[in-house]
């Protein structure tokens, strides 16, 4: 791992990813500053002397923040996360994520930092027709979520052309797992995704619904390919270094090419937690593609990256102690 005096500003780094890549940067050794208006983060995921409680799309307070010491540069997570609220309330996703990412890269270009790592997602793709997915993929997103972030892809590639904004673009599949110091962890309210609904159920033993039991799959339930924070959190650390040290702009699929139904998810909870877990089937969620799996092996190749935390059980095992933390 390299070790460093940079400078990194860190946007969403009370969110869920953004707080554990924060602390790998500091157990690393980079100098961090976190912007986060806190609207979906948690106050306590950062040290308040590294926190600017700044909205993105405040463009002037960005620049002051960017101004208070020289970022060698930004990695940009502050967004909303939600598949399923971005196709009641797109605006709100548009104006957040796309408006906000311009606000950002705005303030970036007038104070000259160079690099900006991006949260994007496998949402990029929509419903692919390769599997594993490689990055060459076309942009065909089914929802409001997956457009917000293929439009700033789109910007940042006309900033690199036009302003030699360098950026990286992670394409993340389903972020799991938690900081196995039991640091930080996921937390979201309301809380959508699967591994910790399947907690929830044990603990309220109400029954969690599965979302379909007729895909065209093994089992009948959906594949997806579940990436530990930490593994993400190292694919950023990768980018910046890159970034840094010259590399080109690039966008990568960051998962691990192991691909787990709901109802394999649902037995590695069981056996990990030693506890049943109640659930029904219900209908299928609308845009949820059967299978997701990542083709990562360009990551791999051009950063020397690879996933060492995401074994399913250890994926498991790290969310479960933060749940029991957290929601005791
Ligand atoms: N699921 C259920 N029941 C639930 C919740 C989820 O069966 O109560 C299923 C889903 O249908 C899906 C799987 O569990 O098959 C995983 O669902 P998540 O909601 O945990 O994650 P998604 O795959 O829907 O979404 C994730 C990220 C999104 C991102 C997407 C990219 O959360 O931000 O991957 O594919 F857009």
């Amino acid at each position: 791992m390299p070790s460093s005096n940079r400078r990194i500003l860190v946007t969403g780094g009370a969110g869920y990813i953004g707080s554990h890549t924060t602390l790998q940067l500091l157990d690393t050794g980079y100098d961090v500053v976190v912007v986060d208006n806190l609207s979906r983060g948690r106050r306590e995921a950062v040290d308040p002397a590294r926190l600017r409680e700044v909205d993105l799309l405040d463009t002037e307070s960005l620049v002051r923040v960017m101004n208070e010491k020289p970022f060698d540069a930004v990695i940009h997570f502050a967004a909303y996360i939600s598949v399923g609220e971005s196709m009641k309330t797109p605006e709100l996703y548009f104006h957040n994520n796309t408006a906000g990412s311009l606000s950002l890269l705005t303030a970036m270009i007038r104070t000259g930092i160079k690099n900006v790592v991006f949260s994007s997602t496998a949402a990029v793709y929509g419903m692919p027709t390769t599997v594993p997915i490689p990055e060459s993929e076309p942009y065909a997103p089914v929802n409001a979520y997956g457009e917000t972030k293929v439009m700033v892809e789109k910007m940042l590639n006309w900033f690199d052309q036009l302003h030699q904004l360098r950026s990286i673009c992670l394409r993340y599949f389903n972020a799991s797992g938690a900081d196995p110091e039991g640091r930080t962890g996921e937390e979201h309210d309301p809380e959508t995704h699967l591994i910790p609904l399947l907690f929830l159920a044990i603990k309220t033993g109400k029954p969690v619904t599965l979302f379909g039991s007729d895909y065209p799959t093994p089992d009948g339930t959906c594949i997806r390919d579940y990436i530990h924070v930490s593994d993400l959190a190292r694919a950023h650390i990768a980018a910046v270094e890159s970034l840094v040290n010259g590399g080109p702009s690039a966008k990568y699929n960051v998962g691990t090419g192991q691909g787990y139904s709901v109802q394999e998810v649902l037995r590695a909870v069981e056996e990990v937690t030693g506890r049943s877990v109640p659930y029904t089937f219900g209908p299928r969620r609308e845009g949820d593609p059967p299978l997701l799996v990542a083709d990562s092996s360009r990551l791999q190749r051009d950063l020397g990256w690879k996933p060492v935390d995401s074994g399913l059980n250890r994926i498991v095992e790290t969310a479960w102690k933060w749940f029991n933390r957290a929601r005791a």
